[in-house]
């Protein structure tokens, strides 16, 4: 087969494919750790991470060599029969996360479903809730995918727009306002409410100090279960196991000592270090059992293979203390591009926890600034992509070290220092 340019393959992509993404002009064909390679051979530092699913680095041998070993045994048996991985795997990650049951999936969206679906059974049969009455809070601002479900509460308009009609029990209050959620509360209908610990794709917001905890609290008072979506920042993405461990008690490494705990956890990506697609929902027996055979599942959701896969991939968060790696370089980070803040005009300021970072660039939520300083950052060796508008996202895997992270920003303040309007 001839090799196809990164011209070629683009123009291709576009004539058959669906257009359904506005990637960044670059074709990836190989990766390492911290490391991508476009189809003509050039390096880039990736700073996105497929989104958070790579946290543990492009094809960690680790994982891969879990895929391979278990490809070659057993691949998928559906959940008809059942599969001498499931059990441990299941065994392993409520051990791991501190849940009595997990019920695996595949994707970040689909566990967002079983995880209203379940929030919704729970209210039916524990809470008491009259048929088809509950009700699922959603902060503003929120990402949880692109299903029906999720798009209807969605306030981005390219996601929602022109996919009505929206599902109905769902209701909208404001990120990081306690004061409204108590008021939603009043509502004996509540069943749940979801939430983003950090808001990965509005742009990286952080609540306050005390918001999660408040959080909880009220859930705890109202008799609402807390759905906390750490499809993004989990997995050691903020600098702890799970960004609702907030200032967690734990020394070193994980022992589940959260300062706030969801009952209902929702996970993705970074589970399986973005070699298979695997998800997951946990919560304790009380509101995991109200889901009876029959009710919820997927033809693929745990399979042996994203079970070795993900056992794998959560070992190595452990192993090569990626939480504290995070931790660590978060600050270094964040002191870099503040000094940088503070000496160029085009951003005004930088905000994020552990890994998961954003700058906020100086121009219209519109204008075509971001995406233009991304085009300047890959043409420099560094990819990163631009999140509603003047917001860019900086999130590498947490693999990085602290040279590399140094050689990083040099590229970034090189770019920013560099750029035109
Ligand atoms: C917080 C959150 N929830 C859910 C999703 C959806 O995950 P997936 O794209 O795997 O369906 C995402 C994806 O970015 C996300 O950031």
């Amino acid at each position: 087969m001839t090799k196809l340019s990164s011209e070629q393959l683009i123009a291709m992509e576009d004539k058959h494919g669906a257009h359904n993404y506005h990637p960044l002009p670059v074709v990836l064909e190989r990766g390492e750790r911290v490391y991508v390679w476009d189809v003509e051979g050039k390096r880039y530092f990736d700073f996105l991470s497929a989104y958070s699913a790579v946290n543990q680095g492009h094809c960690h041998p680790r994982i891969v060599g879990a895929l391979k070993e278990q490809a070659d045994i057993l691949t998928l048996t559906s959940r008809a029969f059942h599969n001498n991985v499931l059990g441990p795997y299941e065994k392993y990650i409520t051990e791991y996360f501190g849940y009595d049951k997990m019920l695996p999936i595949n994707t970040g969206v689909e566990a967002v479903e079983t995880a209203l679906k379940l929030c919704r059974k729970w209210a039916y049969m524990k809470k008491g809730i009259a048929t088809d009455q509950a009700k699922i809070i959603f902060a503003s601002g929120n990402f949880h995918g692109r299903t029906i479900a999720v798009v209807s509460a969605s306030q981005d308009p390219d996601a929602k727009k022109g996919f009505g009609p929206y599902l109905p029990g769902l209701e909208v209050i404001p990120y990081n306002d306690l004061d409204a959620l108590a008021e939603a509360f009043k509502d004996p209908n509540v069943a749940g409410f979801i939430v983003e610990p950090i808001q990965g794709e509005a742009g990286v917001f952080v609540p306050d100090e005390g918001y999660l905890a408040g959080v909880r609290k009220l859930c705890s008072d109202n008799n609402v279960l807390f759905i906390a979506d750490e499809v993004q920042t989990g997995i050691a993405r903020t600098g702890r196991l799970l960004a609702t461990c907030g200032n967690c008690g734990c020394a070193g490494n994980c022992e589940n000592n959260y300062e706030t705990r969801a009952d209902i956890l929702i996970l993705g990506k970074a589970i399986s270090g973005g070699v298979f697609p695997v998800s997951a929902v946990l919560a304790d027996d009380d509101i995991m059992l109200c889901i009876k055979p029959g009710e919820h599942g997927s033809t693929f959701g745990g399979n042996p293979l994203g079970g070795k896969v993900a056992i794998a991939a959560l070992e190595v968060i452990k192993d090569e203390e990626l939480a504290q790696n995070a931790m660590r370089l978060g600050i270094v980070f964040r002191e870099r591009m503040q000094a940088l803040v503070d000496k160029s005009d085009l951003l005004i300021l930088v905000r994020g926890k552990g890994l998961l970072n954003a700058v906020v660039i100086n121009d219209s939520e519109d204008s075509k600034t971001a995406w233009n300083i991304c085009m300047a950052l890959r043409d420099n060796g560094l990819l990163a992509k631009p999140t509603h508008g003047n917001i860019i996202r900086f999130a590498p895997p947490l693999v990085m070290t602290e040279d590399e992270l140094h050689e990083c920003c040099d590229i970034i303040e090189k770019t920013i220092m560099a750029f035109k309007k």
